[in-house]
C-alpha cells in the first residue's frame, strides 16, 4: 500500500482516472501469464508521455517505491509480476505508430503498440514484421523489447533484437536516453539498445522504439511429419535445410497433440499416430521448390526417420496444421503447467534430448510431460502438468527438484537455462547454470548504474 504522502505525490503527476488503486486491477494488472506467485501490486498507472514515465521514475526514486513496467503481461517467468507492493506502470496508452520511413524501412512504435498491429502496419504498406507467436494479439513491442521476444520465426529472422533499430528509454534514475537514432551504421561505443533489449525492465522504461522492417516472405509450403524418434529430428532438419529456406522448424510430442485436440476439439492430423510431430514451413515460391521438399519428405520416410506426413494443400490447412503447434500453450494453461524453456546447440541435440528423455522418465513417472518448441533454433518446452489433487506448492517443490537434474544437463551441454522466455522471478535462482560468478557479477554492476536505487523491476531477473 502507499502511503498518503506517496500517493498525494503521485497524484501530483497523474490524473486521478489514470491512478488505479482498486483490488481488482491491481490482481489483473499486477500478473503476467505465471500462476506461481500471488500479485501485490500497490497501484496501477496509466501514462501518456515520455515525460509522464519520466515523472514516475523520479517520483519512484525520491518516495522509495519499486516500479513495474507493464506490456502485455503474456510473459511466462513472472517477470512482470508485482509481487511485493509496487506500483505497476502500463504503458498500454502509449500506442501510436508513427515515423514511417518507407526508404529505411523502418517504423517508430510507442511501447504499447500490440505486435499484431505492426505486423499489419508492415503488410499494409508492403512490407513484413517477421517476429511471430501465438500471443502476437495481446503483447507489446515494448514487452518484447524488454525479453527480447522469440517466437516461431526465430530459425529465419532471428529474436526481437534483430529488428530494433533504435530505442528510446528511461532509465532507472530517470534520464531519458535515445539508443542509436534509427541508424543503420553507428559506431560510437556502448550501444546501449543492446543492454536494454532483454533486461526485463531491470534498468529502466522502453517507451518508443524504432522497428526495422523487411521484404514480405514468398510463398510457403507447411508440412507436419510423424517421427518414431526425436533423436532423429535433427537429421531431419538438416535434409530439408540443407534444399530448401526455412522459415520454421517446430516439434510437440503426441501427449501435446492429445491436449491440444481435446482444447480444440480438433481430429488428428494424421491416421497414425508417433511419439513425435515436426511442423516445418519451407519457402517455397517455385513448383520446383514443392518438388524440392517431396523428395526431401520421401528422403526422410526411407530412412525411417518420418513414417508419414502431410502437406497443407491450402491457406486453411496451412493454418489448422499450425493452430496444432500454436495452441498447445492455452491447451495446457489449466493445468498450471512447470514450465522448462532450455536450448542447447542444434548440433548437440541429438545426444542432449537422448539423456533428457531418460532422465525425465526416471524423474516424473507420476506427472504428464508435455514436449513442444522451437526445435529448429535448439530450444525445448519442457511441460509438467498438475494433477488436479496436488497442491500447487507441493507440485512446484517436485518439479523443483527434478529440475535441479535437468539444469544440471543445461548446464553439462552448455545450454541455456531460459532460451526465449526470460528469467523473471521464476528462473531468478538458476541463473547461474548460464551465466558465470563474473557475468552475474557485472550483471549487478550495470543494474546499479542505470538504476542506483533499485527501483526498476525489484527481485527479478537478479535476486
Ligand atoms: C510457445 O512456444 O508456445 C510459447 O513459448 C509459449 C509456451 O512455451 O508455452
Ligand atoms: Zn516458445
Amino acid at each position: 500500500m502507499l502511503t498518503v504522502s506517496q500517493l498525494t505525490s503521485l497524484q501530483a503527476i497523474l490524473p486521478v482516472d489514470r491512478i488505479h488503486l482498486d483490488a481488482n486491477m491491481c490482481k489483473r494488472y499486477g500478473q503476467d501469464w505465471t500462476r506461481y506467485t500471488t500479485p501485490q501490486a500497490a497501484a496501477i498507472v496509466f501514462p501518456v508521455s515520455i515525460e509522464e514515465v519520466q515523472a514516475l521514475v523520479r517520483w519512484a526514486n525520491v518516495a522509495g517505491v519499486g516500479i513495474v513496467p507493464s506490456g502485455g503481461r503474456t510473459g511466462l517467468s513472472g517477470g512482470a509480476v508485482a509481487a511485493q507492493g509496487e506500483v505497476v506502470v502500463s504503458l498500454e496508452r502509449m500506442n501510436r505508430i508513427d515515423g514511417f520511413d518507407p526508404l529505411a524501412r523502418t517504423v517508430r512504435c510507442q511501447a504499447g503498440v500490440i505486435t499484431a498491429a505492426l505486423q499489419q502496419f508492415a503488410t499494409d504498406n508492403g512490407l513484413y514484421y517477421p517476429v511471430d507467436f501465438a500471443s502476437s494479439g495481446s503483447s507489446q513491442i515494448g514487452g518484447n523489447i524488454a525479453t527480447n521476444a522469440g517466437g516461431i520465426r526465430v530459425v529465419r529472422y532471428g529474436m526481437t533484437r534483430e529488428w530494433v533499430a533504435g530505442l528510446t528509454v528511461v532509465t532507472g534514475s530517470g534520464e531519458v536516453l535515445e539508443c542509436n537514432l534509427g541508424l543503420a551504421k553507428n559506431n560510437t561505443g556502448y550501444d546501449f539498445r543492446h543492454l536494454f533489449i532483454g533486461s526485463e525492465g531491470t534498468l529502466g522504461l522502453v517507451v518508443e522504439a524504432t522497428m526495422r522492417l523487411t521484404d514480405p516472405p514468398p510463398a510457403t509450403t507447411v508440412l507436419l511429419l510423424a517421427l518414431p524418434r526425436l533423436e532423429d529430428i535433427m537429421a531431419v532438419f538438416h535434409a530439408f535445410r540443407s534444399a530448401l529456406t526455412l522459415q520454421a522448424f517446430e516439434f510437440f510430442s503426441d501427449l501435446a497433440l492429445t491436449h491440444v485436440l481435446a482444447a480444440e476439439h480438433a481430429t488428428a492430423p494424421l491416421a497414425e499416430r508417433q511419439p513425435f510431430y515436426v511442423l516445418l514451413e519451407l519457402e517455397a515460391p517455385t513448383p520446383d521448390a514443392e518438388e524440392q521438399a517431396l523428395q526431401q519428405f520421401s528422403r526422410c520416410m526411407e530412412q525411417g526417420w518420418v513414417t508419414d506426413g502431410v502437406l497443407a494443400q491450402s491457406q486453411q490447412q496451412a493454418k489448422a496444421l499450425w493452430r496444432l503447434r500454436e495452441g498447445i500453450s492455452a491447451a495446457i494453461t489449466p493445468f498450471t503447467p512447470y514450465k522448462n524453456d532450455i536450448s542447447v546447440l542444434v548440433s548437440q541435440l541429438p545426444v542432449f534430448v537422448t539423456r533428457l528423455q531418460a532422465l525425465l522418465t526416471r524423474d516424473y513417472p507420476d506427472f504428464e510431460v508435455l514436449w513442444y518448441g522451437h526445435i529448429g533454433d535448439g530450444n525445448l518446452h519442457i511441460n509438467v502438468l498438475k494433477p488436479v489433487d496436488w497442491a500447487l506448492a507441493d507440485f512446484q517443490h517436485a518439479c523443483e527438484q527434478v529440475n535441479e537434474q535437468v539444469f544440471a544437463l543445461v548446464a553439462e551441454f552448455a545450454g541455456s537455462m531460459s532460451a526465449e522466455h526470460g528469467v523473471g522471478l521464476l528462473k531468478r535462482d538458476y541463473l547461474a547454470v548460464t551465466r558465470s560468478a563474473a557475468d552475474i557479477a557485472l550483471m549487478r554492476g550495470v543494474r546499479a548504474v542505470f538504476d542506483p536505487n533499485g527501483i526498476m523491476n525489484p527481485g527479478k531477473l537478479l535476486a
